[in-house]
């Protein structure tokens, strides 16, 4: 395939970027997104020109480091699919595609299509972990869960902190991600003991690093690519209010 491509383009923190138009010859339909990515790096670093600096680790969809607007949907077109596991198959030849970073006030834009998440760590710094002793494996097997709260937890486990909820929302917020976050260890026996400490200080640390408020938009759902239901938002107020409750 023969694609056209137009890429953000963007020195560093402080240049004002630009959208660069580059031709992606000879694209197998068998690549990932990233890999055309690599082709067109390729013919860059030939042509003495600064290759598109982009983030990416796994390339599986499962470590959250990749992460670029395609044509104007984080992670591109494909329903619960990172970019990294996007393929060519599911663009046409001849088209023409934009490819920009994540934009979110809280994620500044490092260069090209990086953008800085250190705002997701900070979170999870404040309170995303249990200080329990859990014991090994046969320990945590005696302790029952009910199916329901294990499916759950689980379904919320899933989050690969790749910020396109927040770059999804009109109000750049990251209530999905701190949702699943806080979910995820509040309905387990071990999470329960911090729980109201924890969904304070992440809430807290969460409007502090510049992200907006949850207005009921969906768009975090419709781009999770690992299908974190808004329900999740729901639990974060439960256990916010219920928190508020017990702290007098
Ligand atoms: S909730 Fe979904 S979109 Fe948001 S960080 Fe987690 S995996 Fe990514
Ligand atoms: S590179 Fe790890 S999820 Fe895409």
């Amino acid at each position: 395939m023969n694609l056209t491509l137009y890429v953000w383009r963007q020195k560093g923190p402080n240049d004002k970027g630009q959208l660069v138009q580059y031709e992606a010859n000879g694209i197998s339909t068998d690549m990932s997104f990233l890999e055309m990515l690599d082709v067109v790096n390729e013919g860059l670093i030939k042509r003495d020109e600064e290759p598109i600096a982009f983030d990416s680790d796994c390339r599986e969809g499962i470590c959250g480091a990749c992460g670029q607007v395609v044509n104007g949907i984080p992670h591109g077109p494909r329903k619960k699919t990172t970019v990294c596991q996007l393929h060519m198959r599911h663009f046409k030849d001849g088209d023409t595609i934009y490819i920009e970073p994540f934009r979110a006030r809280a994620f500044p834009v490092i260069k090209d299509l990086i953008v800085d998440r250190v705002a997701f760590d900070r979170i999870i710094q404040a309170g995303g972990y249990i200080s329990v002793h859990t014991g090994g494996a046969p320990d945590g097997n005696t302790v029952l869960i009910p199916k329901r709260d294990a499916d759950n937890a689980m379904d919320a486990a899933e989050c690969i902190g790749c910020g396109a909820c927040v770059a999804a929302c009109p109000n750049g917020s990251a209530m999905l991600f701190t949702g699943a976050k806080v979910a995820h260890l509040a309905m387990l026996p071990q999470g329960k003991i911090e729980a109201a400490q924890r969904v304070c200080v992440m809430t807290e640390e969460m409007l502090a690093q510049g992200f907006g408020n949850c207005g009921n938009h969906y768009e975090c759902q419709a781009v999770c690519p690992k299908g974190i239901k808004v329900q999740f938002i729901a639990k974060l107020n439960r256990e916010f209010i219920k928190a508020q409750g017990s702290n007098g």
